[in-house]
């Protein structure tokens, strides 16, 4: 490999009240585990997008902090990917004033998560934090001039915009910013809420749908006891006419490596509930040392903060020069004294 230099990845999650959910992990996370063998990767705990909505300080802390120690306990490895809070680097939110003044109201208002999360709360109690949340997540991007950005489907339209910030700011300045690339996981990895098969697993829907990671094993074998399945009895992937079934043979597959064909061979002429018993205990071996590795980490603050230190400090030498590059370009005065 010497002397080709790794694409750059950026990617970021909103620490999560309680646990991150197999969602996130086959949707996003995994995908973040394995591009470190590729990659130069940058993973970030977004806490000033986690402001964008009303939110509880101590809660935030607290989330920041166990959010870190899952992704550690899922594989992200501080030795070969740097992984750090977001706002412990403010270059990000330096970049991202020039991007918000470079970004256009019209562009920024006809983005589709401002449109459904404002509708909450409406214009008039939205708070214009959640409204730039895009131009922030551009500047996330192009601080460290990513090549390629892992995402959840939901997010395309947010790459879009920064490729387009990206563009603009290159054609006005000169080049600066690589266009990032999306890098989204092929359907596979789409895992549904097992109450509402139809529906992306969240946790913003009822808890009985949705498998969280810290969850005691117990909870989750209930959870999955209960599952929506559908009529009929053969255990074969259909999405539209069997979709809680095939989300379950789906999370098995993707869980234990086994090829969905291979599953519903397997269980040819059994019914749904050796299906989910059989899942229940895949998931419970999956969880069960991620569970143990988080709770360790979190007996031992000290050292994760230790670790997260680390990686601002390495994000700040990228960041630090980006803003420099930005800031002489765009024609503010450095302050005097600063290093050329
Ligand atoms: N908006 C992203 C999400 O909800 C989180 C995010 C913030 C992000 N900044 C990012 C993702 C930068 C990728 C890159 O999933």
């Amino acid at each position: 490999m010497a002397g080709v230099a790794l694409p750059r990845v950026l990617s970021g999650i909103q620490p999560t009240a309680g646990s991150f959910h197999l969602g996130n992990y086959l949707g996003a996370l995994r995908q973040w585990v394995a591009l470190q063998e590729t990659a130069q990767a940058f993973y970030c705990i977004v806490d000033q997008h986690a402001i964008t909505l009303d939110w509880d300080p101590a809660e935030l802390r607290h989330d920041t902090l166990a959010s870190a120690a899952q992704l550690l306990a899922l594989g992200v490895d501080p030795a070969r990917s740097t992984l750090f809070v977001q706002s412990h680097v403010p270059e990000h939110v330096q970049l991202s004033w020039v991007l918000e003044c470079i970004a256009r109201f019209g562009e920024a208002s006809r983005m589709t998560q401002f449109k459904d999360k404002s509708q909450r709360e409406g214009a008039a109690g939205s708070s214009v934090g959640l409204f730039t949340y895009p131009v922030l997540m551009a500047a996330d991007i192009l601080v460290y001039r990513a090549d390629q950005v892992p995402v959840g489907d939901d997010q395309r339209q947010h790459l879009e915009l920064t490729r387009d910030l990206a563009t603009r700011f290159n054609g006005r300045f000169g080049d600066t910013f690589p266009l990032p690339e999306a890098l989204i996981p092929e359907g596979a990895a789409r895992i549904m809420d097992l109450q509402s098969p139809d529906r992306k697993m969240s946790k913003s829907l009822p808890p009985a749908g949705c498998v969280f990671l810290l969850d005691d094993p117990k909870v989750t074998a209930k959870k999955i006891r209960s599952a929506v399945t559908d009529t009929g009895r053969e255990v074969v992937a259909d999405p539209v006419h069997k979709p809680g079934v095939t989300n379950l043979l789906t999370i098995h597959g993707a869980l234990s490596g086994t090829p969905v064909a291979e599953l519903e061979e397997r269980f040819a002429g059994r019914g749904y509930g050796d299906l989910k018993k059989e899942l229940a205990a895949v998931v419970a071996d999956f969880v069960t040392p991620i569970r143990q590795r988080t709770q360790e980490l979190l007996d031992d603050p000290a050292e994760l903060q230790r670790i997260l230190a680390d990686g601002a400090a390495r994000a700040r030498q990228v960041a630090g020069r980006t803003v420099a590059d930005v800031s002489d370009k765009v024609g503010f005065l450095p302050p005097a004294g600063a290093r050329a």
